[in-house]
């Protein structure tokens, strides 16, 4: 049923169950927000959307209160003004006033309020007690001097995330955001995937900045700096620079790298095709194993790409590890090789080749620092930067982003097929791989429209696709008429939902596709902010955009995976390559946090 209102003398009419926001939104009306977030967070707490409504008693916050047929709202009211002002101002007398040295000077959402409400100077003295930084883990910086108790970070980390790790201690005025039962993230099951540091609007929590470490090592001339950047990069970098969501920003992102001072600019989705011929192979031995020498195997087998997700895994549902894929993520297979096939190809000697790498994603700095990352002798992976802080640093260069040329990633590890770009979206790692394996098992392309698999394509929570195999290649004779059921899980509440399909033995998938964040990478938790589901689908668009356009589009074809097996790998799934491209997971528990 349609309600009709008035709002600032404007009538809007909207159906029923919608708030004031949204009908002032309706009628191009923006109330400000702060706590609100489509689609993540509406608890009520700021009121900074404060507006008179008239026969109610007192203002209303217009993200909670429904419509009523015939409702009168005034936002712009002096009084309603005055009262949102006032909100704003009461919580820059809790805030520190170091905005200049401020890691999101410029685009705190705090400091943008106060601007547009006019705030020029705060009546109320600061009056907080300042309590420790928390710095404890790889990959987020908490600062709960800056946090203004929206509690958006509380609603992603439980309802979106299904993690808990954060939570609202005590009552009042002396209400906080903790972690766990300790102080720090360190002492809590948190996985680093940094979604946390995605909704908050001040720089309450911020990912661990590399900036200086990766400006220290471009400026050592006895290092050789090689980059890799992830595939969802540059359907985001973009958005740093004032461009709009899903603006593909390849050849300029790769220009600026190489004037910063890089000495190779690669691809992660060099790497990201190589995933697809091992993972793929390894899906394969799988399937053969319980098809023809009917063995206990693990199906169905888990994709490992994402460290958040492989976090999770260990800590919450460690007795599906069997069922991991073995292989590392396309990030650290990057590093395993850079710092032996391409030291050793390069004649650089691999203790002063240094790897820096460019990610969507909080929790690949996590990544890095496991103990077991250092298969080429040294840490395979040295520095992670986030898209938010390259985009810090490509400002510090003092480059005009907008006005660089576009140029290509040098080869080898800069080769890649459209495959590898679709690794950025949720569904895309699936869809690399059933483009291989069809056509390595049928010696056929896949069968399905523009090589795209529609049912798991979009932001449902769950997604499932069928593939039946028919007329096989002579060694696959085995999957005849085998139909494979696949399942596409992205944020972990729905990974829980495939986890406990799989421990239930309610699942007859034989491959799973996690991401631990909404969207996939695209929507990684150290991208640029906001990504509502609006931003995550542009950017989903631009990436499939991107792969169509490639004149190779599937990770076999690609001819430099074919030379890095010729010259260096032997074989899928062989003994170098298990040695540098594979790895091991182990059972957590809380006291390992
Ligand atoms: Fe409405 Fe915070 S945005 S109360």
């Amino acid at each position: 049923m349609a309600i009709t209102l008035t709002i600032d003398k404007q009538t809007a009419t909207v159906p029923e169950g919608s708030t004031v926001l949204e009908a002032a939104a309706s009628i191009g009306i923006k109330i400000p927000t702060l706590c609100h977030l489509d689609g993540v967070a509406n608890p009520g707490s700021c009121r900074v959307c404060l507006v008179e409504v008239e026969g109610a008693r007192t203002l209303q916050p217009s993200c909670v209160t429904t419509v009523a047929d015939g409702m009168v709202v005034r936002s712009n009211s002096k009084t309603a003004r005055e009262a949102r002002a006032l909100s704003v101002e009461l919580m820059l007398a809790n805030h520190p006033w170091d905005c200049n040295a401020c890691v999101r000077n410029g685009t705190c959402e705090l400091q943008d309020l106060a601007k547009k409400m006019g705030i020029t100077e705060v009546r109320f003295p600061y009056g907080q007690d300042e309590v420790p930084i928390d710095d404890s883990t790889s990959a987020l910086v908490r600062d709960m001097n800056k946090c203004v108790l929206c509690r958006r970070c509380v609603e992603v980390c439980q309802e979106v995330q299904g993690v808990g790790t954060l939570a609202p201690r005590q009552r009042g005025f002396d209400t906080t955001v903790g972690v766990g039962a300790g102080d720090n993230l360190c002492d809590a099951v948190c996985v680093q995937c940094g979604q946390c540091s995605a909704v908050c609007p001040v720089g309450a929590i911020y990912e661990k900045d590399a900036i200086k470490d990766v400006w220290a090592a471009l400026d050592d001339d006895s290092k050789h700096v090689v980059v890799q950047t992830a595939p969802a990069i540059r359907a985001a970098l973009g958005e740093c620079f004032g461009l709009e969501p899903g603006t593909c920003v390849t050849g300029k992102m790769v220009a600026a790298l190489r004037r910063m001072g890089f000495d190779r600019v690669f691809d992660t989705n060099f790497t990201a095709d190589l995933t697809i011929i091992e993972e793929g192979h390894e899906l394969l031995k799988r399937l053969k194993e319980a098809l023809v020498d009917k063995q206990e195997t693990s199906l169905p087998q888990f994709t490992s790409c994402s460290p958040g997700w492989i976090n999770y895994m260990e800590y919450s549902f460690p007795d599906l590890i069997p069922y991991m894929s073995s292989c590392k993520s396309p990030q650290q297979m990057f590093g395993a090789l850079a710092k032996t096939y391409y030291a050793e190809k390069e004649g650089v000697d691999p203790k002063d080749v240094v790897v820096v790498s460019i990610m969507p994603c909080t929790a690949k700095k996590y990544e890095c620092d496991r103990d077991e990352m250092n298969d080429s002798g040294f840490k395979d992976v040295d520095y992670v930067l986030t898209t938010r802080e390259l985009g810090r640093m490509i400002n510090e260069s003092g480059l005009e982003f907008l006005s660089l040329p576009d140029e290509e990633q040098d080869a080898p590890m800069g080769m890649s097929t459209g495959a590898a770009d679709i690794f950025a979206n949720t569904g895309g790692v699936m869809e690399a791989a059933l483009r291989t394996v069809y056509e390595v098992v049928t010696g056929r392309e896949l069968p399905t429209d523009g090589l795209h698999v529609e049912p798991i394509m979009g932001l449902d929570g769950l997604k499932e696709a069928s593939l039946t195999f028919t007329d096989c290649a002579d060694t696959f004779k085995f999957l005849e008429g085998v139909t494979a059921k696949c399942l596409v899980a992205h944020g972990l509440k729905n990974a829980r939902q495939a986890c406990e399909m799989v421990a239930n033995g309610e699942s007859d998938h034989v491959f799973i596709e996690v991401m631990c964040c909404p969207g996939g990478c695209i929507g990684g938790g150290g991208q640029p902010r906001l990504t509502t589901n609006e931003v995550r689908m542009k950017r989903i668009q631009a990436i499939y955009t991107e792969d169509e356009g490639r004149a190779m589009r599937k990770s076999h074809v690609n001819p430099a995976i074919t030379q890095i097996y010729e010259e260096f790998l032997g074989e899928p799934l062989g003994h170098k390559s298990h040695k540098l491209l594979h790895t091991t997971y182990a059972a957590k528990s809380d006291s390992d946090a």
